[in-house]
This record gives C-alpha cells, structure tokens and sequence, in this order.
C-alpha cells in the first residue's frame, strides 16, 4: 500500500455531521477500485473490520471508536452512458456529492431524482438508506450498482432487485452489512416533465407560490426552500436529518390509534402497512423543541435532532432512548432510530 496514506487516530466527530463520538483506528481515501481492493486485502491481512463512510450525514459514532479501517469513498465520476431522447441512464461515482449529481441532472432537464434535491451525502450512500424525499426514492432509478464484494474479492454489479430496497433500507445495512463497498450507481432518468399528483408538503408549496408549470427545476426550487425551512444545515447545527425513521404498523394498530387520535396523519404501503409520521408522534408526546441531553427535538420538525450542547454519543443515546420511551408510553409503537451506527 504503498501510495495510499493511511492515517491514525481520527476523530470521527470531524466525519460525521451529528459531530460526537471517537476515534477511527484507521482512515484512508480511496478513489480507485484498486485502492478499495488494496485496502480490503490489508484489512484481510490484518483481521480488522472496515467501515466505508461517504458524507458522514448519515452515520453517528459511537464513544468507544472504531477499532478498524474507515475507508472514505471518494471515486469521481459522472457519465451519460445512454440517451435516446426519452430517458437517459447516467453513470455516477460513489463518491460523487449526491445534491451535485441532482444538480446536473436537473440542468439536463432530466426529471427522477429533483425532489431528492439538497440531501447532504454522497452518491454511493444514497441506496444503502433508500433516500428518499418529496415523492421519489432512489430505489425507483437505480437500475444496477457496482460494488467491490469483500467476500468474494471481486467487482460484481447487483440490480436493483438484488439491493432488496424498501422504505430506508437495502442489503447494505441489512443482510449485506459490511460486505460491499458501492463503486457506482446507475441511475435511469426521463427527459417527460415533472407530473402532479406531487407529495403533499411540496404540493402545498406550489399551490401557494402558483406555480403551475412543473420542470425538474422547478421541483427542485421548490424542495430546497421547504427543506431549507424544515431542515437544519449540518454545517450549522450538527444534525443527520431525520434521526428516526417514519412509523410502519399494522391496520389494526392504525384502527387503534384513530379511536383516540381521529386526525393522526398516515400513508398507505404497498405491503398493506400504514407509515404514520414520527414527527408527529413525538410532537403529539411533547417533545418538539425540547431539549434532552444536549440534543434539541427540532422546533420546525420533532423528527430532527440538534446536537446543540451534547458531548458524547452517551448523551445522544440518552436522549434517543428518553424519545424512543416516551412515544411507547404514549402510543405503544416502538420507534427506529433512522443513521447507522460506527
Ligand atoms: N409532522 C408533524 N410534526 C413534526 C414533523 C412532521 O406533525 O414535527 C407531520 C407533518 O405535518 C406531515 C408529516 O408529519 O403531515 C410528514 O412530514 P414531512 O413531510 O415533513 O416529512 P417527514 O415524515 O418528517 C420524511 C423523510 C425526510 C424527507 C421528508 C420529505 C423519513 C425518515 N424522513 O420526513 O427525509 O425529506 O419525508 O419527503 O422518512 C431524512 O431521511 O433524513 C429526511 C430528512
């Protein structure tokens, strides 16, 4: 290895947006598949685990560190591999800033990816999640990934059938944790304008500015002002934007919890589920705006937490499990804590 450097001891606040936790034994950048095989065989060699971070928006670190290799994914590129006039399939790498790719593609009058503008993060971290905002997710683009699967020792391209997506997870922090490093995505995108109906935030957005003509830019100006609203900038106030994922239960937990609360808003799933707001559970428990631990529930949406004053990943554990607590005592639904863990 001999020219990628290697560093030690790294705080991993300075990686992750929520900033708190401890130290990475091992970091390096890698920009190359090479690089990334390179770095899996030394960690083979070795017996440490490696942990493949992007933007780190996504991904809270615990106090006691990382006793392995945190691989940062930061392979370019950006290529239009096919376009026929209708839709085009685009070619981006993992390590490619995701608003940066939503801003291209938009600027190509491309529609599939626009309400997923402004998501800090990266490209290659958007499947691991499932990102999603505003009406569209990434499962519904991403034809195929490349990824380098440690197992096997070998670049092997999965579909999307194969990533096992559905509402914020995949195989990547599923089944798979751990066993691929996603090189590249490939995402398919139409040239066909933007088509209400639109998700309900963002429709209410344009019904009152009057906007009635729909182009991917417009989608995407209209998404950047509602999120600017809602959502705290990382680089402001350390958050990893929504902290828990959206409630999914059962029709008769639903029944349920209408008898008491007539107006509790929720959304269909295909698998006959019904995804009620978390936001608004933990507004309905009191909570917005509180601050526990150091954190502060979000006073513009009690999904997001602010690390206003917390020091540790303790706090923040505190803080998380008090919310996580008070919900179950209200509605008796357990609530899932949404970044994942180093
Ligand atoms: N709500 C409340 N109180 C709150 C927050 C929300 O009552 O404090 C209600 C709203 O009134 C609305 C509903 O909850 O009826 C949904 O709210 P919103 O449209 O703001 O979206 P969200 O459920 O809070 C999800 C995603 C966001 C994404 C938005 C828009 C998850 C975990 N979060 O949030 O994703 O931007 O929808 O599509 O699914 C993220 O994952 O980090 C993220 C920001």
């Amino acid at each position: 290895m001999d020219h990628m450097e290697i560093r030690t001891e790294i705080p991993l606040q300075q990686y992750t947006t929520m900033r708190l936790g401890g130290t990475a034994r091992f970091m390096a950048s890698a920009t190359s598949v090479n690089e990334v095989r390179e770095l899996y065989n030394s960690a083979k060699v070795q017996g440490i685990p490696i942990f493949v971070l992007g933007g780190g928006s996504n991904v809270i670190a615990r106090d006691e560190g990382f006793e392995g290799a945190v691989l940062l994914n930061r392979i370019k590129g950006f290529a239009v591999l096919t376009d026929d006039g209708q839709t085009a399939t685009i070619k981006v790498g993992a390590g490619e800033i995701w608003d940066e790719v939503v801003k291209r593609t938009v600027a190509m009058g491309l529609s599939g990816i626009e309400a997923m503008s402004a998501i800090p993060g990266t490209a290659g971290a958007a499947p691991v999640q499932n990102v999603g905002a505003y009406g569209q997710e990434v499962a519904d683009v991403l034809t195929e990934l490349e990824a380098y699967d440690s197992l096997a020792d070998r670049v092997v391209t999965l579909d999307a059938a194969e990533c096992g997506f559905s509402y914020r997870h995949s195989i990547f922090r599923g089944e798979a944790s751990g066993r691929y490093c996603i090189l590249s995505i490939i995402i398919k995108l139409h040239h066909a304008a933007p088509k209400p109906p639109f998700y309900a935030g963002l429709q209410r957005y344009l019904t009152d500015m009057n906007i009635t003509t729909f182009t991917p830019q417009v989608i995407r100006d209209a998404v950047m002002a509602i999120r600017f609203d809602k959502l705290p900038d990382p680089t402001e106030r350390p958050n990893a934007g929504s902290f828990f994922k959206n409630a999914l239960i059962e029709s008769w937990q639903l029944s349920e919890l209408r008898e008491q609360y007539p107006d509790v808003p929720c959304y269909d799933m295909p698998d006959g589920r019904h995804k009620v707001p978390t936001g608004w559970l933990i507004e309905q428990a009191g909570l917005k705006g509180a601050l526990l631990h150091g954190m502060r529930v979000h006073d513009k949406n009690a999904l997001v937490l602010i690390n206003e004053s917390a020091t540790s990943y303790h706090d923040l554990a505190a803080a998380r499990d008090a919310i996580i607590q008070a919900v179950y005592d209200k509605f008796h639904i357990q609530i899932q804590q949404e970044p994942l863990e180093i």
